[in-house]
């Protein structure tokens, strides 16, 4: 029979065992508690934020959190506008194309990477005011002079340039970017890459969908699909 002084010792080693297991699961961080017991969901990653590397790029970041607080339209979310300037910046682009600009958010995003890439964007858009507004903004961010903005309906004015593009981004009228395809992909550089914005919401064009997954020339990804969603192409070499 265990003596009552044994029973009280065990008890005592019982509880600091516990303490010490207790202690050592605080140094866990939180992120690592939540992740061993099942799979990680968009809601437990720490938030992405773009943190300005030098003032030009806080400059740019300032605009586009003022230009948030204006009208919005669909302009693109702060992770569409990242992988935006992710994308053209790891390919270097010189040549960038966006149909519909709306109030430049997205052009702000694109300038992020082409002030380093030491590459231009053409926008396109058909609504005088909104790219009023665009102007304003890409002059209060300091790339004005990145930009080329063209007034009028992107079916006829995109065509008309000249040059290779590396990166061509759709997000004017989600029922055009099936024509926007075959009028521009002949255009986009072997090795370019096509981004379409709104693969999610509203819903996408099924003609461009078929476009974009039924040619072998073609590779396409659905990315962001948590958010309004972005098809990522890349014309092969
Ligand atoms: C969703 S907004 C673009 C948002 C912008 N890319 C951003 O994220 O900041 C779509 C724009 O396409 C423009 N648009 C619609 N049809 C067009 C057309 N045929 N040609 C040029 N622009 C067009 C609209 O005026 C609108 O400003």
């Amino acid at each position: 029979m265990p003596t009552q002084r044994t029973v009280t010792i065990i008890a005592i080693l019982g509880l600091l065992a516990f303490i010490l297991g207790q202690a050592a699961t605080l140094h866990v961080h939180p992120f690592e508690r939540r992740a061993e017991a099942r799979t990680v969901t968009v809601q437990d990653l720490p938030t992405a934020e773009t943190l300005p590397k030098d003032d030009g790029e806080a400059r740019i970041l300032d605009a586009i959190a003022q230009a948030r607080e204006g009208q919005r339209f669909a302009n693109v979310s702060d992770d569409d506008g990242r992988l935006l300037r992710q994308l053209t910046e790891a390919i270097n682009a010189q040549h960038v194309v966006e149909l519909g600009t709306s109030t430049g958010e997205s052009g702000l995003w694109f300038s992020l990477a082409l002030r380093k890439t030491g590459g231009r964007l053409h926008t396109f858009d058909i609504d005088p005011d909104r790219l009023a507004v665009a102007r304003e903004n890409f002059r209060k961010a300091g790339v004005a002079d990145l930009i080329t903005i063209h007034e009028g309906d992107a079916h006829v004015e995109a065509p008309k340039l000249t040059e290779p593009i590396d990166l061509l981004f759709l997000d004017a009228e989600k029922e055009g970017y099936d024509a926007y395809l075959r009028e521009l992909l002949p255009r986009v550089r072997p090795g370019g890459l096509i981004l379409a914005h709104n693969m999610r919401r509203p819903t996408p064009n099924p003609r461009y969908l078929e476009a974009i997954t039924s040619d072998p020339n073609l590779d396409t990804s659905f990315l962001l699909m948590d958010g309004a969603g972005m098809g990522l192409t890349l014309k092969k070499r």
